[in-house]
């Protein structure tokens, strides 16, 4: 008969075998720095993150609220479980918990060994704040709002009024790109190709973080390319406020930190595509948004912006957050060794429909009311001291994009999986698959 011990052994060994197989394979298959079309079908079709809630509640209900640990492969890693653990991560970054850690250093280091991301306690503050100066955190309307209103026109009215056909992923990512490569760095960028080209190639080697070894030549080619772009960047572009800042700190590394704001804008080109979803669904918000789309002048596109909120919140583009260990920490009965990564696993939190009245509908009102601002584990763009520092400027570029390209015309689902439904959205939605008439 086996012992206790043993048997409480072999019960963790299980149910580490069920979070990996359940929770962190398919996140890791869909890909973490550049979506893989196949696997993000298989996910959705699968209902994957449903099935990782699933093993995350019962986690919970048998273990208690700390994080539960699990090791992989001698990696030490726990599995956050309680909303007010997520706020407590968040808020004690850097320090104990480090935002970067081996597995985002290996991916990140591809195309960017120095983003703040990944940056270290001596140069993580000034390339934060040369980040923050740039991107304006905490201003709903970004200081060169207008220069980003005339862009997003004028690239979202060229799509509209060449669009023969359905509205499908590859012609949207197009032209969302180029308006993100002008916000970035000024007209002359919005044909440059080869820098989004070069930047994809180095990311799909980055979904296999240290066990690919980083193409030293890309990156250099696609660095330079940056750093180029960055030293020509427009008046009223968002390199402009960078180099301005990063002149008088050669540690900042400029071209780096714009490497993560081109990356980065193609979570925001998803959470716009689906947000497109969210306008043409059958609950009443999206005909609320509608109405604002059609009536609403200037750059102040209030509930536009909170659906690209809840864009995020109900499909999150950041699957996992991590946070490592940087000492020992103590929580309510457990306590973990430094370098332990303590996953965050996003959709279990936003759509917990135990805690969330609203967890699996389109409710953008959350987000303008105080409801969201009051939940810890309500983090599309994560929080604390390393919060997203375009947390505003993604939600308004998305919204003057949205709103030109939309105005005036009849958007509706065209692929066979037809619009929204008003509740019991699905927990996953396959961005490549949308497609969309005007
Ligand atoms: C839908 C769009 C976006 C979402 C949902 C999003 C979300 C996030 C999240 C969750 C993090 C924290 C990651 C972590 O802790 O591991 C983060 C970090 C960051 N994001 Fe975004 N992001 C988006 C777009 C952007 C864009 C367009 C930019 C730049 C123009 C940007 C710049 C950054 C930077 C620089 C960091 C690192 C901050 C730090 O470590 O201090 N993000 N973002």
């Amino acid at each position: 008969m086996p012992t206790q011990t043993e048997g409480r052994r072999a019960g963790h060994a299980s149910e580490t075998a069920r979070v990996l197989a359940s929770v962190l394979l398919p996140n890791v298959a869909r890909g973490v720095i550049l979506r893989r079309p196949l696997a993000t079908g298989l996910a959705a079709g699968l209902d994957t993150d449903r099935a990782a809630a699933g093993v995350l509640h019962g986690l919970r209900e048998r273990h208690g609220d700390d994080p539960f640990p699990i090791s992989l492969a001698g990696r030490r890693a726990a599995v956050v479980l309680a909303p007010e653990d997520v706020e407590r991560l968040l808020r004690e970054t850097p320090e104990p918990f480090s935002p970067g850690g081996r597995e985002k250093s290996g991916a990140l280091s591809h195309f960017q060994p120095h983003g703040v991301l990944v940056s270290e306690h001596a140069d993580r503050p000034r390339r934060r704040w040369a980040n923050e100066a740039a991107l304006v955190p905490g201003q709903a309307i970004h200081p060169d709002g207008d220069t980003l209103a005339a862009q997003a026109d004028e690239e979202a009215l060229a799509l509209a009024l060449a669009l023969e056909g359905d509205l499908d992923w590859r012609r949207f990512s197009r032209s969302f790109n180029a308006m993100a490569r002008r916000a970035v760095f000024g007209a002359f960028a919005a044909r440059d190709y080869r820098t989004t080209e070069l930047l994809r190639a180095l990311r799909a080697r980055a979904n296999w973080a240290y066990l690919a070894p980083a193409r030293r030549a890309t990156r250099t080619e696609f660095l330079d390319r940056v750093r180029a772009n960055v030293e020509r960047a427009e008046p009223g572009s968002l390199a402009a406020r960078l180099a301005e800042d990063a002149a008088e700190d050669a540690d900042v590394r400029p071209e780096e930190q714009v490497a993560h704001w081109l990356f980065a804008f193609d979570a925001a080109a998803i959470a716009a595509f689906r947000a497109l979803a969210l306008l043409t669904s059958l609950s009443p918000g999206g005909h609320e948004v509608r109405e604002e789309i059609e009536d609403r002048e200037g750059l102040d596109l209030p509930l536009l912006r909170a659906t690209v909120r809840e864009s995020v919140r109900l499909w999150p583009t950041t699957l996992m957050i991590i946070r490592e260990g940087t000492r020992e920490t103590f929580w309510r009965e457990r306590s973990f060794e430094a370098g332990t990564a303590f996953l965050v696993v996003s959709s279990y939190f936003h759509r917990d429909s135990t805690r969330l009245p609203y967890a699996d509908a389109f409710e953008p009102g959350i987000w303008l009311d105080g409801r969201a601002a009051r939940e810890p584990a309500l983090v599309p763009f994560s929080g604390g001291p390393a919060e997203c520092p375009a947390v505003d400027l993604v939600p308004l570029a998305v919204s003057l994009f949205l709103r030109s390209l939309v105005r005036g015309r009849r958007p509706a689902r065209a692929d066979a999986g037809g619009p929204l439904p008003a509740s019991g959205l699905p927990r996953s939605l396959n961005h490549f698959a949308l497609r969309f008439s005007l």
